[in-house]
């Protein structure tokens, strides 16, 4: 079957006892034995459930992985995948991540000492050069969070194979609708399903998925022994999000084009970062390895702190939040908010500046999102320098 036939029905209709068509929400911690020692497949929520097994098919299945596992967030997606290794590791991660990425990865390698290097891996060069003896991963996040920055996976990811290191792939931003690491020699793909896959703004929740069945065996030890899984309510709120990512995907990407065209084209503004238009540096990669280009669009204000403050303030349909991925759309001040944990020298050095706004296009009508954006950027006072 084909992807967008797969997002509606792959691990969903198996109900037997009633034949529903829809997974049912077995909101329960724990399930009576048949017999000692036999189950029907399930003895204790923790460790699997049928809800969230069904997401942890589906989601396997649009990445085209052996295995993966639905946990409580993106974060815990992380964390579990970070548990694959151990103390005296060294991880080689895209310097411009998530900075809840970046957070976790100090906080591992000041506790667990396990080392960490941030490399710009645009530059093979210097990517290179950052291999150790001891490299067992590199962090792929494409495209980056907040620059949308295009990192070729298959090429990363054959140097870490090279270095015998797992290549790993946040592959929240594109979904599998836009995007199929596996397919681009990655061997782990992590989510944030709160993101495009849920797409509603109603969960927190997370995903790991493995290529080859021993990580993904292993990932499911780890996801129990750390008591990461996401509940049964969340994952089939999250199964039914994922029912309509194909459509969810090309209208928000619909909508983005629209809007990076519209802002590329301002005098309020200094520069775009969108994959799709033909200015962007990597745009060539992206048509390469992606399907689409996504609905993420990040651009510099012409102006500094005082006049971003007034575009965020100014905005009516975008509301001023964190998060994105949802069906309406988000404005953020990267560096005020989703940025704002990282060590400002290296956010310099990842050249997310103080004028930089992200925005998550959502799915209201463009004409509504663009008249927001043209009404926040004309009514810049003069004043504001
Ligand atoms: C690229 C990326 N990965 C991971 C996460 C973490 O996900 P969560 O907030 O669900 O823990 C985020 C959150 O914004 C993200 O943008």
């Amino acid at each position: 079957m084909r992807l967008q036939t797969r997002t509606i029905h792959t691990g969903v209709d198996k109900d037997t006892a009633y034949n529903s068509i829809m997974t049912p929400i077995y909101q329960t911690s724990t399930f009576r034995f048949a017999d000692i020692g036999v189950t029907r497949g399930y003895d204790y929520t923790r460790t699997s459930n049928p809800t969230r097994k069904a997401l942890e098919e589906n989601i396997a299945s649009l990445e085209g992985g052996a295995g993966a596992i639905a946990v409580a967030t993106g974060m815990a997606a992380i964390m579990t995948v970070l548990h694959l290794f151990q103390s005296g590791d060294h991880i080689i991660c895209t310097h411009d991540c998530y900075g809840g990425t970046d957070r976790i990865l100090r906080l591992y390698q000041e506790r667990f000492n396990v080392q960490v290097s941030y490399v710009n891996l645009q530059n093979t060069e210097t990517l290179q050069a950052a291999f150790r003896p001891n490299t067992k991963a590199v962090w792929i996040e494409t495209p980056s969070n907040p620059l949308l920055n295009i990192i070729d996976i298959r090429e990363v990811s054959q140097m870490a194979h090279a270095h015998g290191a797992l290549s790993v792939v946040d592959n929240t931003f594109l979904s599998p609708v836009n995007q199929r690491p596996f397919e681009l020699d990655a061997d782990i793909v992590v989510h944030s399903t709160t993101k495009y896959l849920n797409g509603h703004s109603d969960v927190v929740g997370g995903a790991v998925v493995a290529k080859e069945q021993n990580i993904a065996e292993r990932l499911q030890y780890l996801c129990n022994g750390l008591g990461q899984g996401a509940s049964p309510f969340d994952c089939w709120l999250v199964l039914r999000g994922i029912k309509t990512l194909v459509p969810r995907m090309r209208l928000h990407e619909e909508n983005a084009k629209s809007v990076a065209r519209f802002l590329s084209g301002h005098s309020a503004v200094n520069r775009v970062y969108y994959p799709g238009l033909e200015t962007h540096p990597h745009h060539q990669i992206a048509l390469r390895q992606q399907s689409g280009f996504g609905g993420m669009v990040s651009f510099e204000i012409a102006g500094d702190l005082p006049k971003v403050n007034h575009v965020l303030r100014s905005v009516k349909v975008f509301a001023l939040a964190e998060s994105l991925g949802g069906v309406e759309s988000l404005i953020d001040h990267p560096v005020s908010m989703t940025h704002a944990s990282m060590d400002p020298k290296l956010r310099q050095e990842a050249g997310i500046a103080e004028n930089l706004i992200r925005l998550s296009v959502g799915l209201e009508d463009i004409q509504d999102i663009l008249d927001d954006l043209s009404n926040a950027l004309a009514a810049i006072p003069k004043s504001i320098v």
